[in-house]
């Protein structure tokens, strides 16, 4: 008998061992190891809305679609349903009128890659932009940590362009900018998340949209707006436009994600790549045949489940949202009421007030690392997202994230009960800290 092999770390590549990596799988899993916690970590969806019975009525409504829209035999539509597919997806045509619907954009749905989540396209785009050792990609820091993994996966350095307290300044990406090129290199794109970012909750008034247009031209570089969050905004009135509605010259790639506005089991998101290639062909394209090599196509059965759910609500995914919307505007409003009733008054303790989407930052005056989350979790039942999983930063060091968008109100009002025991206890141990 052989012995069994015993790989090396160090002759795998080394992203694998980047605390970029190690922090989605720690996120994923911790909620699962503390069941009995109140998870305040997890930027999940609501579950209020979701119903079996829907998924077996969007594939009908999209096999129907294929049929009576589409004019599809019965052995085409079968073969759509079943068969490998075509690489930048099968619905292309649905996104882009729900995008022209929803947001004013314009694009052809040839521009449109369907891919398995966000988290496909944003690695596309960035798989396509590295083409030069010197090649960095900016992120606004504290940045998502999807973003910094998958550029570590492919050796593409992320150069951080601070937020600061009331979120990006226009200047501090011009300053990044020709810092990094004084450096010898050279800035492809500028990673953001313009509404409801996570991790900081901020958004992009629209002057600072319009300025960051404007750099993109001047300084040559992309805008790789990540979006989904956009549609839960806490108050009525009109969406400030996102920056691929403002976009004239191409400047930005859009990347979708249909995991908080669909289902994250359907593992379906989208870029929108409109950029032309000098020689012929959009960047689309390019996006195509890397995605190619990597998931081959999305699968056509979630592309099924998502289009029918389009379909149902007249192609618009703010109709399809209206319930989810108005759960997440309630537990926003629970969570920021519930923290002003316990924390007002606490020396060094603040936090933001995001005017809509998932999470708010809470600042202690005290590190909050994992090893405090793994406290919280087994003696006070709560957990949250240390900051420092998004940002190396000394700020960040004594922040956590509050996501609301997964519990019920009573669940967000004991869960910070819980949070305010922790932040008492600590404030007892360390008055002065
Ligand atoms: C900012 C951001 N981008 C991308 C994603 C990934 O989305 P998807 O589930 O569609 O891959 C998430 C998921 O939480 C996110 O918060």
């Amino acid at each position: 008998m052989t012995s069994p092999v015993l790989l090396d770390r160090a002759d795998l590549h080394a992203s694998l061992a980047d605390p970029a990596l190690l922090s989605m799988n720690f996120l994923n899993e911790v909620a699962g190891r503390y069941p009995r916690a109140i998870s305040f970590a997890p930027g999940r969806p609501t579950e209020e809305t979701f119903d079996v019975a829907d998924l077996h009525r969007y594939l009908d409504a999209y096999a129907r679609h294929l049929a009576e829209d589409k004019g599809y035999d019965e052995v085409r539509v079968r073969r759509e349903l079943f068969q490998y597919g075509r690489t930048k997806g099968v619905v292309h045509e649905l996104i882009a009128r729900q995008l022209q619907l929803d947001e004013g954009i314009t694009v052809d749905p040839e521009a449109i890659v369907v891919t398995v989540g966000a988290q496909e396209a944003l690695w596309l785009v960035l798989r396509a932009l590295k083409a030069a050792e010197n090649d960095v990609v900016l992120a606004v820091t504290p940045a998502y940590v999807g973003l910094t993994g998958a550029a570590r996966l492919l050796d593409l350095p992320v150069r951080s362009v601070p937020e600061g307290p009331h979120g990006l300044r226009p200047e501090d990406l011009l300053d990044r900018i020709r810092a990094v090129r004084a450096a010898g290199e050279r800035p492809r794109a500028l990673y953001l998340v313009p509404d409801f970012s996570n991790p900081s909750g901020h958004s992009l008034d629209l002057a600072t949209r319009r300025r960051l247009l404007e750099i993109a031209a001047e300084e040559d570089i992309l805008l790789l707006e990540d979006n989904p969050y956009g549609y839960f905004r806490a108050a009525d009135g009109e969406r400030l436009p996102t920056l691929k509605a403002l976009d004239t010259g191409q400047r930005v790639v859009h990347v979708g994600s249909l995991a908080k506005t669909c289902f994250p089991g359907a593992r379906v998101g989208f870029a929108v790549a409109d950029q032309q290639i000098a020689g012929g062909g959009l960047l689309a394209d390019e996006l195509s045949r890397a995605k190619s090599m990597v998931t081959v196509n999305t699968s056509p059965i979630s592309q099924a489940l998502v289009g029918g759910m389009l379909l149902e609500h007249g192609g618009s995914l703010l109709r399809a949202n209206e319930r989810a919307i108005a759960v997440y505007r309630r537990n926003l409003d629970c969570l920021l009421k519930g923290l002003e009733r316990r924390f007002s008054a606490l020396p060094g303790v603040s936090w933001n007030t995001p005017s809509g989407g998932f999470f708010v930052v809470v600042t202690v005056p005290f590190p909050v690392t994992d090893a405090l989350l793994e406290d919280a979790a087994v003696r006070h039942g709560v957990l949250f997202t240390p900051m420092r999983h998004f940002g190396d930063d000394a700020r960040s060091a004594r922040q956590l994230r509050l996501s609301c968008s997964y519990l019920t109100t009573d669940q967000i009002e004991s869960g910070l009960d819980r949070l305010s025991d922790l932040i008492a206890e600590h404030l007892r141990a360390a008055p002065d800290a």
